[in-house]
């Protein structure tokens, strides 16, 4: 009888204690040695954020701490952009911590989230060459070897034409406690044309929460204002989605979205009232 329960209760606390092994491990700035992901949440203060005021309606507020219809090509982005407000991010499906197979990125979830609630357009950071592995062991490999190295991965194609927008919401998983690599490309690519525009930070994570990426991204991009971003895990973004709006609805409301937003429509009622030219036919 002893014996039996030996081998039923044994097995399970073996699983038990390496599961919180990969999950814990040995902390190292932020990040673990063997695993990436650590358990205790870090929010960002409002010290660490750069704040400006832009006019754009989105102030540096403390936040609460996201349907794929589609994401809009480059070039109908650029002929006629119907925001001021641009959401960019970088996600992946694949095997991912905790939630196993996804083929929606927790990331995109949150911004398409976003997107649909500020009428923003959405545009997803895609490698040039999609050499980040599918499975999740492997991805956090490549991932590291991309941090230790300072690489600056290429992305692909070309970017919506940054210059049509007012504030920006810029968002990615955390990987090893910081933006993945092909961020920092893209920030140091575009940080002149993002200099006096509102960059709003968001990320998703298993435990990290925002990682510092507000304060990062103020790094990189100095003359640009940096509002409070938000965070939210992985887990959520594929299981509960209604929390994840929830939190997005208070951040936003904080940010003050809503006043950009209204005065975005305004803007566009002025513009289309008496516009004899306006072309009905791109509504197709
Ligand atoms: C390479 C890699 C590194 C990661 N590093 C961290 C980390 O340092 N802290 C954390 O909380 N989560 C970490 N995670 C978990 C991801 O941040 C989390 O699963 C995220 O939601 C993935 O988003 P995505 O589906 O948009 O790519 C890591 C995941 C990967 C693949």
């Amino acid at each position: 009888m002893i014996n039996k329960w030996k081998r039923l209760v044994y097995p399970a606390l073996i699983f038990v204690l390496l599961f919180s092994l990969s999950a814990c491990g040995n902390t190292r700035n932020g990040t673990t040695e063997e695993s990436p992901v650590h358990v205790s949440e870090q929010s960002s203060t409002n010290e660490e954020t750069n704040s400006m005021s832009d006019g754009s309606g989105i102030s540096s507020q403390p936040a609460n701490q996201s349907s794929k219809d589609s994401i809009t090509d480059v070039k109908d982005v650029n002929e006629t952009p119907k925001s001021r407000i641009l959401v960019i991010y970088f996600s992946r499906t694949g095997e991912q911590y905790t939630v196993g197979v996804i083929d929606h990125g927790n990331t995109a979830i949150v911004a398409e989230m976003i997107a649909e609630k500020t009428g923003a357009d959405l545009f997803e950071i895609l490698p040039e060459e999609d050499h980040y592995p599918k499975t999740y062991k492997e991805l956090t490999d490549v991932a590291k070897k991309e941090q230790n190295d300072k690489a600056r991965p290429a992305y692909a194609g070309d970017l919506p034409d940054l210059s049509n927008y007012d504030t920006v919401f810029i968002g990615a998983p955390v990987w090893w406690g910081d933006w993945p690599m092909i961020m920092y490309t893209f920030f140091e690519k575009n940080a002149d044309v993002l200099a006096g525009k509102t960059l709003v930070p968001f990320a998703t994570h298993e435990g990290s929460g925002l990682s510092g990426f507000d304060r990062k991204l103020a790094a990189v991009c100095p003359k640009a204002a940096v509002a409070k971003g938000l965070a939210a895990t992985g887990t959520e973004c594929q299981k509960d989605r209604e929390s994840v709006r929830v939190k997005i609805d208070g951040w936003l409301a904080d940010l003050g979205v809503r006043e950009s937003l209204a005065s975005a429509a305004s803007r566009n009622t002025e513009s289309s009232v008496g516009d004899d030219d306006a072309d009905d036919d791109d509504d197709d």
